[in-house]
């Protein structure tokens, strides 16, 4: 099973930019940057990623983007993650990144964006990684900075394929950003947001009718209503499920309690995904080795979530084609044995 997951080839469908920070970058970026860490060292780092839910997870994600400075910083963390994506044979990934983190502190959205789209633009060159971006409004913060943001993005709409919604869920539903969706659709961006991470199975409805959102960034709480698992079901609305960072942020106590091989089994389109794998102790092979040993899924079922994960994707369909082609030998060539 662990080889065959090795090189499985995957796609990654809910990752933040910011979240693949590892220690050893955050320190060299300050080094940089000449910036003062409160951390003595990487293993002081660490060992401070203990989390007890989401927000004591985010109070730390935001302080370590503060040594994200210049091009070159975004470009070097891009560039690490997508050599990371071919050591794990993700073969495309939709990529978050949160302008307002950045913005905040006076860097620019060019900035931002030009070192981001270089790295992915070398990634597909060099690496055949291919790639889009989704730019993430912070729910914590007002419709209106949403919406500025978003007027801020217009010129480099050719490289942003959608909008999503991340950060804090409790206590800012969907219905806080319904404008700000219905221009950005106006504006042909596709949608998506996080909602039944740590929110309501309420939020997950709300994204669907008030926001339009293409997938359910986590969603796993969708099983607290039972209509609504069957609607997901129904219409094959994806879920992009991460399966470390709900254990890590104690939205399920432990692994095998975990409901992703359930609800695969009870036909959603659900995906396997990293979501801030320096913060969550792992990236996308991590992520399915653990789901398999946990929940006792077979290879097929490990091949299922990645070709949802195809499925969901927001590449066009000869693309996808090509993509479940690519799978499908894969799996052949790996259980013809069997078979
Ligand atoms: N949930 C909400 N906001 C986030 C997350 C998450 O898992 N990761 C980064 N920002
Ligand atoms: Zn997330």
């Amino acid at each position: 099973m662990d080889g065959f997951i090795k090189s499985l080839p995957k796609v990654e469908l809910h990752i933040h930019i910011e979240g693949t920070l590892e220690p050893e970058l955050m320190f060299e970026l300050a080094l940089r940057n000449k910036i003062k860490l409160r951390y003595q060292n990487v293993e002081h780092v660490r060992q401070a990623y203990e989390f007890d839910d989401l927000q004591s997870f985010l109070d730390l994600y935001y302080q370590g983007a503060q040594v994200l400075q210049t091009e070159k910083d975004f470009y070097d963390l891009t560039w690490a993650y997508l050599q990371r994506c071919k050591m794990d044979c993700v073969v495309h990934t939709e990529i978050f990144f949160d302008p307002q983190t950045h913005t905040a502190r006076g860097i620019s959205f060019d900035t931002i964006i030009n070192g981001i789209t270089r790295a992915l633009q070398h990634g597909k060159d060099q690496l055949q990684i291919s790639s889009h971006l989704i730019m993430c409004f912070l729910r914590h913060l007002s419709e209106q900075d949403a919406i500025e943001t978003l007027l801020q993005s217009v010129p480099y709409k050719d490289q942003i394929i959608g909008v999503g919604l991340d950060s804090s869920e409790q206590g800012h539903p969907p219905a806080k950003f319904s404008r700000v969706f219905e221009q950005a659709r106006e504006l042909g961006y596709l949608t998506v947001a996080h909602a039944g991470e740590e929110g309501p199975a309420s939020n997950i409805w709300d994204g669907i009718k008030m926001l339009h959102i293409a997938r359910i960034d986590h969603g796993v709480r969708c099983v607290e209503d039972e209509s609504l698992v069957k609607h997901l079901a129904k219409n094959r609305i994806p879920l992009t499920v991460c399966p470390l960072s709900n254990v890590k942020l104690k939205v399920f106590q432990n692994m095998a309690e975990h409901n992703v091989v359930k609800l695969l089994r009870e036909g959603l389109c659900v995906t396997i995904n990293s979501d801030d794998p320096a913060y969550f102790g792992g990236y996308m092979t991590d992520n399915y080795l653990a789901v398999a040993h946990a929940l006792d899924a077979s290879k097929l079922e490990m091949a299922q979530f990645s070709q949802n994960a195809i499925e969901a994707s927001f590449l066009d369909a000869r693309q996808k084609a090509g993509l479940k082609q690519v799978l499908l030998q894969y799996v052949d060539q790996q259980l013809r044995p069997i078979l």
